[in-house]
Parts: structure tokens; sequence; C-alpha cells
């Protein structure tokens, strides 16, 4: 039945990007396959997959590090592109372990990028993001900004952008679609797939549900004296499903139009820190307690995209307000407390392990 559907890689596809991803692509008619380690991501999410799309889902276990195991992959299923999400995204984390991150983020896209050439298959979308920008100095910030990262992970960014701009410069069949993501937020509307962060959530939107759902006392506001309107941050947070709907027309505009780009992926709003706490006590009728703390190291002022070129070039823009983010995290963190772990929550999906060659027994919980 999914023959004839046009299948697409998505290394990372069981995590967070990746999962509402799927769907999408589902949705639109496409065949995902999945190549995740698990390493940062749980097998449940396999079966709530399942119960969206209302079909089997195609997954490999697998380390995107092994190039000869995303080759047999991408032949096996006869993929026409690849979507990359697979890598390490904790900026904090990158400061301290520079070579993991390296490794995995730059490693990993070459890596993928042999085994596509290996398979004949040329058209690769990159999760990028804003962090490339550093502190911009205008907003919104638009495509040509200059790129200035300031943490290892940002570099990571940058050197996988460049990657591709030299691959593509060698061999023009190559397309590369390079979306550059503000801040992703938000849920599937069912409540069923989400944002699953292990320990304490580094970013906003999970530590705020954290605090609505009871697991931490309260949030710690990062300063209150930058130059914006109430004295918090500004980012521009996007619904995680407009983002999902984005990587759809990015496969499209590849395979229909042959035509590479890189682009920001992001609302065009800037709210701030004070303005998603108010849109949340809207939504989830729960008081969110916090108390100001010092600037967090690294952090800027205010950025938000210019999201011209995403309509012209893809057909796309976000559809979906701060109030729908904060509604659909809420709801997600409501129906699992302790996200995909939650009890109950014990897999049933067949995981395909490609070092075995076989499909593995069905799971029966904790990580693989
Ligand atoms: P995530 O951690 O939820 O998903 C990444 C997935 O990749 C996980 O399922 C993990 O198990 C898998 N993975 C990690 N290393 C792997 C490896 N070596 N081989 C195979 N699978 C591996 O992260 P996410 O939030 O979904 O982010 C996806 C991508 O988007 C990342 O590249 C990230 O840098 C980028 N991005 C994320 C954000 C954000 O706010 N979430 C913002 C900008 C860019
Ligand atoms: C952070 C990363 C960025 C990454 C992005 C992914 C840093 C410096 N930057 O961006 O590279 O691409 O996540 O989405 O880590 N805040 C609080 N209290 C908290 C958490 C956050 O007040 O407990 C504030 C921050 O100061 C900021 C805003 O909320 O003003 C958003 O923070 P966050 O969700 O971490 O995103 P970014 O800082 O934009």
């Amino acid at each position: 039945m999914t023959l004839n559907k046009p299948h697409v890689l998505l290394t990372g596809g069981a995590g967070y990007i990746g999962s509402h991803t799927y769907v999408a692509l589902v949705e639109a008619g496409y065949q995902p396959v999945i190549l995740d380690d698990f390493s940062n991501s749980h097998p449940v999410v396999l079966d709530r997959l399942q119960h969206l799309t209302g079909q089997r889902v195609v997954c490999e276990r697998g380390d995107v590090l092994h190039t000869g195991l995303v080759t047999e992959v991408l032949q096996r299923h006869g993929c026409v592109a690849a979507i990359h999400f697979a890598g390490l995204k904790a900026v904090g984390e990158s400061v301290e372990q520079p070579l993991r991150y390296y490794r995995t983020n730059v490693g990993g896209l070459v890596s993928l990028l042999q085994a596509m050439e290996t398979a004949d298959c040329r058209s690769v979308v990159f999760s990028s993001s804003a962090t490339v920008y550093g502190d911009p100095a205008h907003i919104p910030v638009t495509e040509q900004s200059p790129c200035m990262p300031e943490s290892p992970y940002a570099h990571t960014k940058l050197v996988c952008e460049n990657i591709l701009a030299s691959l593509k410069g060698a061999d023009p069949s190559w397309r590369v679609g390079v979306l550059r993501y503000f801040n992703p937020v938000g849920a599937h509307p069912s409540g069923l797939i989400g944002e699953d962060p292990s320990g304490a959530p580094n970013n906003l939107m999970p530590y705020v549900t954290q605090v609505a759902v009871g697991k931490r006392a309260k949030l710690r506001v990062f300063g209150n004296d930058y130059a914006t309107p109430d004295g918090t941050g500004v980012r521009d947070y996007l619904h995680v499903s407009d983002l999902a709907e984005g990587h759809v027309a990015a496969v499209r505009a590849l395979l229909a139009r042959e035509q590479s780009f890189t682009v920001n992926l992001g609302t065009g709003e800037g709210t701030s820190v004070l303005g998603v706490l108010d849109a949340f006590e809207r939504a989830s009728g729960q008081p969110i307690p916090f108390e100001f703390a010092p600037r967090r190291a690294g952090d800027v002022a205010k950025y938000f995209a210019d999201v011209s070129m995403a309509e012209d070039l893809l057909g796309w823009r976000a559809t979906r307000s701060i109030d729908d983010m904060c509604r659909d995290s809420w709801r997600w963190q409501q129906n699992n407390p302790d996200g995909y772990r939650t009890a109950g929550n014990a897999p049933t999906s067949p995981v395909h392990s490609l070092r075995a060659g076989v499909a593995s027994p069905a799971l029966t919980g904790g990580v693989v």
C-alpha cells in the first residue's frame, strides 16, 4: 500500500520535531522512514505515531554515524529524500563537551551525505537553527543577516550549512533545503506526542508546563532589565505542527522544483517571557509561580524572524497562535506528566535493529 508513496528518510525521526514531521508527511501523502538510535527518545512514540496515522510505523534503529547502515536503509526503502533531525541540541552541554557535539552533529551529517551519494538520493533538508545568527544587529532577522554563532552547538550548525553549500557547489545535482528554526514549542493537538526533555528542561515552555503540572515549584525568569517592553527576553515561538508542515513544504519544493534554499521558519512575531506566562495561564487556567533571576549567560534580549522568504519560496506560513502553542503544550504535559515514561506507556511496536538485521521483539519499556 505504501509502495507508490515517495519515501523520505527522517534521521532522528523519533524525537520531538521529527515525530511531528512524521505525522505531517503521512498526512501529505509521503511515507516517512525513521532512523533513530533512541539516545534522546523513547519507543512509546512509535505506538503514538501508529495511532495517529492509522498505519504501521516504519522505523529502523541505528546510529546515523554508521554510514553503511544509513546506505542500507536508504536503498532498502528507496528513499527519494532525507530530513536530517538527528543530533545533539543543548547549548550548555555543547560548551562542556564540544568534541561530542562536533562528532555527532558534523560527523552525523557527513555520514548521511556519503550514504545518500552511494544510494543516489540527493535531496536533503537540514535542521538548522536561528542560533547561527548569534546576537543579531537588526530585527526582524533576515536570511542575509550575518551568521555569528556563539556556542559550540551554534558553530556545529553553521559548519553543517557550509558543508552542504560546498557539496552543492561541487555537484549541482544536489538539492539542499536549510531550515533555520526559531523557537519550536507546543505539541500535537491530540496530546499524544510532544517534547519529552530528560532532566530539568533548559527551555522556557517545557519548564513552564512542568511548573503547571506540579513537578517544579516555580519558574525563574532570566532577566527583567532587557531593552524590551516588559524587560524580559523576546523570542519568536513557533508551533511544532507549523514547523512540521514547513518540512513538508521544503521536501515538496526540493522534489518538485529542484530548488535549493536557506530559509527562516518562525511566525515573524515576538513574545516576551511574561507574555508566554500570560498566554499559558489563560490556556491552562493554572497560575504559574515565578521569580525574577539574573540574566542567563549567552541570552540575547530580543529576536524574531523575517518570514517572507519561506512564504515566497515554499508557500508556507505559520498559522497557529501563542495561545494554541500553550494549550497544546499543556494538554501534552497533563496527559503525560512524565513524558513517554509515564506509567502505563509500555511500548508495543517492534523496532527494527539494523545491527542485528532483524526486527526486535516487542519492547516492554525503558529506553532501548
Ligand atoms: P530531539 O533530541 O527530540 O530529537 C533528535 C533525535 O535524534 C532523537 O530522537 C535522538 O534519539 C536522535 N539521535 C541523536 N543522535 C543520533 C544518532 N547519532 N543517530 C541516530 N539518531 C540520533 O531534538 P529535536 O528538538 O527534535 O531537534 C531536532 C533537530 O532540530 C536537531 O538537529 C536540533 O539541533 C534542531 N533544532 C531544534 C530546536 C529545538 O528547539 N528543539 C531548535 C533549532 C534546531
Ligand atoms: C535556546 C538556545 C538556542 C536554541 C533554542 C532552542 C541558549 C542561550 N540558546 O534559545 O541556541 O536554539 O534554545 O529552542 O540556550 N527563560 C527563562 N527561564 C527559563 C528558561 C528560559 O526566563 O527557565 C527565558 C530565556 O531567558 C529566554 C526565553 O525564556 O528569554 C526563551 O528561552 P529558551 O526557551 O531557552 O530559548 P532561547 O534562549 O531562545
